[in-house]
């Protein structure tokens, strides 16, 4: 066989890899190509070492060009097919002919054609009934691809890459089937290291326990299975809208007015614990003129408030089953303005202001009674420690909900002596705890 320049091997290899690198199809990208070209190299070495006929013809430069461009046909499909299973050793081939011709002396690329013609459809049964490799090229490429056949890289990005049902269903009876056949189909010990062990991961991987699935079962667990509730109730400062930073706003506009300066932290911690109250506080003796102010204001910052995410969907979906209720600690007015621009009006069956205010009945155990409700029917969604003492002492269940956004505000709204019956991760888990 004529020698071939190193440099010649390298451009091969260097184009293999920016061919695969453009691969469209992640079940034959660069990832699969260059674990196929350490494996190759493992194989050669070993091939090497143990004698094997016609080894010392090959060059191990080819066993990497092998590798890189084995499934060069395959990386120009967009989807998971048929005929590219069948034919791509051909097809590969092909495209080696003429993109290789002017690196590889003829024979080397006879060589290399021949093994990646041979390296998927029938040839491989030859190989696993008869041992029947068509040259040490072949064998190495055989081995080191099916090695690969394990490889747990991109799973989900596989399976994506696959359309249909039927070549879904298809393609998940070959994950089943292929890695049971290994056993008997690799050769080289190089190949079988840890087989079982591997297959048991990529069966594991696959078919395994996905974050998706442990999710289900979180949700199927006594604590997390869906109750009967005729009546929930909402918080809705904590749970449903960001209201946070424009009470922060208005607020210290009003206080200005008042010749007080607060920072937003003092805000926080004497205001948004109980709004009503809030002017004593801050030392503010005119109670009527702090709360009109404080009421237009509001009113006027309404605009301003979002909804938090998947709030409005869930709503949606929640008032077909049971009816919603909000309470909050701003106002009345302020919480039906949002409802309107939310196109939420006819979701929510009351609303009622005064949560953290004290002196007066709590607007929990009022729409309790309101709604002609068992306590222990209703559930309450809120996370502030003094709304989930509410819930506790009317009896009802509590579901705690902090939302991302409200995060920054925790510190300053004090310690929580309760506990929740259930944790919401997100708004729409509502959905899994209300039966409907
Ligand atoms: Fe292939
Ligand atoms: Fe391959």
């Amino acid at each position: 066989m004529k020698k071939t320049p190193s440099a010649h091997y390298r451009i091969a290899i260097r184009q293999g890899k920016d061919w695969m690198s453009h691969s469209r199809d992640p079940m034959h990208d660069q990832v699969h190509a260059g674990n196929v070209e350490k494996k190759a190299i493992e194989v050669y070495r070993e091939l090497v070492s143990s004698h094997y006929p016609g080894i010392r013809a090959i060059n191990p430069e080819l066993a990497r060009i092998a590798a890189w461009w084995h499934d060069c046909y395959k990386a120009q499909m967009g989807s998971y097919g048929f005929y590219a299973n069948i034919y791509e050793g051909r097809e590969s081939a092909k495209i080696i002919r003429v993109q290789l011709k002017n690196l590889l002396s003829r024979e080397e690329l006879e060589l290399l054609a021949d093994a990646v013609h041979y390296h998927s459809g029938s040839a491989q049964l030859w190989y696993l009934f008869f041992n029947r490799a068509r040259s040490p090229l072949h064998r190495i490429l055989l081995e080191a691809d099916a090695y690969d056949i394990l490889g747990t890289d991109n799973l989900r990005e596989r399976f994506r890459h696959v359309f249909g049902l039927p070549s879904k269903l298809e393609y998940l009876i070959l994950q089943i089937i292929i890695p049971m056949m290994l056993p008997l189909y690799l050769k080289t010990k190089t190949a079988r290291k840890d087989l079982f062990k591997r297959i048991f991961t990529f069966w594991k991987a696959w078919f395994g326990p996905s974050p998706f699935v442990l999710e289900y079962l979180r949700k199927r667990t006594p604590e997390h299975k869906k109750r009967h509730f005729s009546l929930v109730i909402i918080s809705w400062d904590d749970c449903m809208a960001l209201t946070y930073p424009a009470l922060i706003s208005v607020y210290r506009t009003i206080l200005r007015k008042f010749g007080i300066r607060a920072h937003s932290d003092e805000i926080i911690s004497k205001a948004l614990n109980d709004f009503h109250s809030s002017h004593i506080a801050f030392g503010i003796h005119d109670t009527e003129t702090f709360r009109d102010q404080l009421e237009t204001s509001i009113q006027k910052q309404a605009w301003n408030i979002l909804l938090l995410p998947l709030v409005r969907k869930t709503v949606l979906s929640l008032a077909n089953r049971c009816p919603v209720a909000i309470v909050t600690d701003t106002s009345e007015s302020l919480v039906n303005s949002c409802l309107k621009r939310y196109g939420l009006t006819r979701s929510i069956s009351d609303v009622r202001a005064g949560i953290r205010q004290s002196g007066r009945p709590n607007p929990v155990t009022t729409l309790i009674k309101h709604f002609h409700r068992k306590p222990s029917d209703v559930l309450l969604v809120c996370n502030h420690p003094h709304d989930i003492r509410i819930g506790r002492n009317a009896g009802t269940a509590v579901a705690y909900f902090l939302p991302q956004e409200n995060e920054p505000y925790l510190p300053y709204i004090g310690q929580r002596s309760d506990t929740e019956d259930f944790t919401l991760r997100q708004f729409s888990d509502l959905l899994d705890i209300v039966d409907g």
